[in-house]
């Protein structure tokens, strides 16, 4: 893709494009930020290196492509900062499991900002997935099938036993709060038109099958969105800032770095109902809008 404001270099083949000559510290005229959204929609997740940036720049930034969701529905933000999620190895935040933020309530966000503040020396990458290539590598029976389909997103599931006490005390934390929302397994993006896998992680249930068949289908559908030809690799450097369209991409934080320190911070953007090619909406199944979270204005 080129574009009169900025440099755009291809990272991955079928996701991830780093964004050079535009200093995000500064105020960006809405064509510009016009130009970033058209990138991210192509690419998917757009690197910016090389950024000096506090708390109030990525807010600033993030707000660009529209209002803001706080932290998270259950964990609590940063001191001070209502908006922005802490990403802290030392607190017992390892996401290592492929996901899309915050899926299990009705209005997911629509796109994450990834803020770098402290990055080990080696490990603690990020991986982003591009869930249309997965859709478009479905063989046409199973993408026929999927088009159909359901699945029930929750915070509250089996998950692995916690490695150590910070970790258990994360997961209490993340589970105060019990919400299940039924989303429809492939989801139109309300922006490109494109189709994407909308799984990921929270997706524990496919209607109408057993909880044995709902795994066994999610990990076919699964397999991909994270084969690596649908991904891309990003190891982290001070000054970084990541942006993913959250409604087409999965991403997952390799846990390789020990006891390095590792800190991020999240700022997203809020989204809207995820529709299904049917034109049907997603839905609560168990909980609420979200509204303390999550702007549902436009939602209903
Ligand atoms: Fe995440």
């Amino acid at each position: 893709m080129t574009s009169s404001s900025f440099d755009i270099r291809r990272v991955g083949g079928r996701i991830g494009a780093e964004v050079l000559g535009v200093d995000l510290s500064q105020r960006l005229e809405p064509g510009l930020v016009e130009e970033i959204n058209g990138a991210l929609l192509a690419h998917k997740a757009l690197f910016f290196r090389g950024q000096d940036l506090q708390d109030a720049d990525q807010i600033r930034f993030a707000s660009l492509f529209g209002e803001l969701t706080t932290a998270h529905p259950t964990v609590p933000s940063v001191e001070g900062q209502p908006n922005i999620l802490p990403v802290d190895g030392e607190e017992g935040v390892r996401a290592n499991r492929w996901h899309t933020d915050v899926t299990f309530v009705r209005t997911p966000p629509k796109a994450s900002t990834l803020r770098s503040i402290v990055v080990p020396p080696y490990g603690g990458n990020t991986l982003i997935a591009n869930s249309a290539a997965a859709y478009a590598d479905l063989p046409e029976p199973l993408r026929e099938f999927a088009d159909r389909m359901r699945a029930v997103h929750t915070n509250d599931h089996d998950y692995a036993e916690p490695k150590n006490q910070a970790a258990a005390e994360r997961r209490k934390v993340f589970t105060s709060r019990r919400w299940r929302t039924e989303h429809p397994v492939v989801r139109v993006h309300p922006e490109s038109g494109e189709r994407g896998l909308f799984i990921g992680g929270f997706a524990q249930r496919i209607d109408g099958l057993s909880g044995e068949e709902s795994r066994d289908l999610l990990r076919i559908l699964q397999a991909y969105v994270t084969r690596p030809e649908n991904t891309v690799r990003w190891s982290w450097a001070p000054g970084d800032l990541v942006l993913f369209d959250n409604r087409i991409t999965q991403h997952y934080a390799p846990d390789d770095y020990g006891d390095l320190p590792r800190r991020l911070h999240r700022v997203t953007v809020a989204g809207d109902v995820p529709v299904g090619v049917d034109g049907e909406r997603s839905r609560v199944v168990e909980g609420d809008d979200a509204a303390h979270y999550t702007p549902v204005g436009a939602a209903r």
